[in-house]
C-alpha cells in the first residue's frame, strides 16, 4: 500500500494521528539543528503515545522521535506493546498541511519501528515532497534485521 495524498484526501484515523504528531512536534528539543520532529504511535488494543526529538550539545547523542515514542511506548504499556500506525510531523512551527516538510523515518529508527510492529501491514504516515504518504512497515524496510531465524516468528506472536 503506497500512495501519496493530500492530507484531506486522508481517512480520518490517518488525520487525527497527524494532528497528536504535530503537537508533539512542538515538544521537540532541537535547539541545534532546528529541525522539531513528532512522532504518534497508534497501539495495538487501544490508545496513542507520543513523542519528539531530543538534541545534546553533543550532537550524536541526539534521540529521534520515532525511537522515543517507542521506548516510551515500552515503558508505559510493557514490553509486549506493539503499534499498527505511526505519524511523523515535522517543524511545528512552520507546519502548513499545504505545504508540509519533508520527513521520513532514519534507516535506525526503521529497524526499532519493526521491532514492535503488529505485523507487517503496520502503516507509516510521512511527508514527502509536500504529499502525505502512506506505506506498510514492510515496504519501509524490507529486509529487517533479526537476531536469530526464530525472532521473526516470534516477535508477532509475543513468544520468547
Ligand atoms: N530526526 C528525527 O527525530 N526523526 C527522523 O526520522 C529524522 C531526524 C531528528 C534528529 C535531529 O534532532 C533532527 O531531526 C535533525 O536531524
Amino acid at each position: 500500500v503506497t500512495w501519496d495524498r493530500e492530507i484531506a484526501q486522508l481517512p480520518y484515523d490517518q488525520r487525527a494521528l497527524a494532528e497528536r504528531a504535530a503537537t508533539a512536534c512542538s515538544q521537540a528539543y532541537a535547539r541545534y539543528s532546528k529541525f522539531k520532529v513528532g512522532a504518534a504511535l497508534r497501539i495495538k488494543g487501544g490508545g496513542v503515545v507520543t513523542a519528539a526529538n531530543v538534541e545534546n550539545g553533543s550532537y550524536g547523542l541526539t534521540s529521534c522521535a520515532e525511537r522515543n515514542a517507542i521506548f516510551r511506548a515500552v515503558a508505559e504499556k510493557g514490553t509486549d506493546v506493539r503499534w499498527t500506525s505511526i505519524a511523523l510531523v515535522a517543524d511545528v512551527e512552520k507546519f502548513d498541511p499545504a505545504k508540509p516538510p519533508t520527513i521520513s523515518p532514519c534507516g535506525a529508527c526503521r529497524q526499532v519501528l519493526n521491532e514492535f510492529k503488529a505485523d507487517d501491514n503496520a502503516t507509516v504516515l510521512f511527508i514527502k515532497d509536500g504529499q502525505f504518504v502512506l506505506m506498510t512497515i514492510e515496504k519501509l524496510l524490507p529486509i529487517p534485521f533479526y537476531f536469530k531465524p526464530w525472532q521473526q516468528q516470534s516477535l508477532n506472536d509475543g513468544t520468547d
